[in-house]
């Protein structure tokens, strides 16, 4: 198979159409078996549920070309697992983990030419997302539905890929106490989308929420988890229930302690100590991020710098990102069940 001509070391964090995708339809009650199909556009009532109250829920993983030139996915099943909880919280029909893994089989074998080459630095995104299509006008939810999956070839989420990077404490909250952030709804974007625009006039990559009830906890920042290593090497990371359960923190949590030999502390985490400088280095970390250094956290004007500073990223994090990339790049051995081949 021939592979696309793309500048696939200089692609960044956008959408370029690609051949495949799948697409499945619930209605009458019941998911049909789905198929590929080459259309991206799609055709829907003007009051789709989706449209008028924001019902959707969405995932985001990655298809690599390892080193021996196998193209893999990273650990399918549990966005799987995560894309069913955030269906159930928005009372979409889930699709069955089955039908998840099915559908990421074929929309990659279907895109195969447009998985980036090993070494390159970039891989194929995959979006997975469900969502509301028969007309509501009535606060209710949708009786039908449709569940798809596209692929785009993407570089670094951040401009500089692992540079560090500047972000604010913000003053908008993410997600309330028994809200939504901990599942993966479009709503919980929208809502970010006004932050986010305003932080980057500011000059910021992005933005840190805080937990809204108190705004004195660290949270998460609007597409990523974060991560601290305090001066003990040990990896700390935010305790929270509206914070999204991050499968490449889940997965960096074991890399510390199973490959990296470090301890890790799940905690919540004062805005105070870090601006203390209680912490040696941090960094977000996500599908799209992967792990991204923070170099700097301003607080409305007060700014502190980690210890690495703007120039590069810390000696942990760098560990933590290397191993990380290592196991999904077929460089080093992963734990048993974390890489799903795919035929091509
Ligand atoms: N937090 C938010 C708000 C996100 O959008 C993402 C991205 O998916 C993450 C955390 C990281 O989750 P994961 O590592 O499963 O991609
Ligand atoms: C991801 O990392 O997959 C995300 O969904 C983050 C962002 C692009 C929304």
């Amino acid at each position: 198979m021939e592979k696309k001509n793309l500048d696939w070391s200089n692609l960044g964090f956008s959408y370029v159409k690609t051949d495949k995708r799948f697409v499945a339809n619930y209605k009458n009650g019941a998911w049909d078996k789905g198929a590929l199909i080459d259309d991206d556009m799609i055709v829907m009532s003007e009051d789709a549920g989706v449209l008028q109250y924001a019902q959707t829920v969405f995932e985001g993983l990655k298809a690599y070309t390892t080193k021996d030139g196998k193209i893999v996915t990273f650990r399918p099943d549990l966005n799987a697992d995560r894309l069913i909880d955030s269906a159930k919280r928005l009372e979409i029909p889930p699709i069955s983990k089955e039908m998840f893994i099915e559908s990421i089989r074929q929309v990659v074998s279907g895109n195969a030419a447009w998985v980036p080459p090993y070494g390159s630095g970039a891989s194929l995104y995959l979006r997975p997302y469900i969502f509301g299509i028969s007309p509501v006008i009535g606060v209710k939810p949708a009786d039908d539905y449709q569940y798809r999956v596209f692929a785009t070839p993407v570089g670094p989420y951040f401009k500089g890929g692992a540079k560090p990077i500047v972000v604010k404490i913000s003053d908008f909250d993410r997600a309330a106490p028994h809200g939504t952030g901990h599942i993966k709804a479009g709503l919980n974007y929208a809502m970010s989308l006004h932050a986010i625009v305003t932080a980057h006039e500011e000059g910021f990559s992005e933005n840190i929420y805080l937990d809204p009830q108190t705004r004195t906890k660290i949270e998460e920042t609007g597409g990523a988890n974060i991560l601290f290593v305090d001066f003990d090497g040990n990896l700390v990371v935010p305790k929270s229930n509206s914070i999204l359960p991050s499968i490449t923190r889940r997965s960096l949590v074991y890399v510390a302690e199973h490959y990296c030999g470090m301890k890790v502390i799940e905690r919540e985490v004062e805005l105070k100590e870090v601006m203390n400088g209680d912490f040696k280095e941090c960094g977000l970390c996500g599908t799209a991020a992967v792990i991204s250094p923070i170099g700097k956290i301003n607080d409305h004007g007060k700014e502190f710098e980690f210890s690495n500073g703007m120039t590069e990223m810390g000696p942990a994090m760098t560990k933590l990102r290397n191993t990380l990339t290592g196991i999904q790049m077929g460089e080093i051995e992963a734990p048993e069940g974390w890489i799903m081949e795919i035929d091509c």
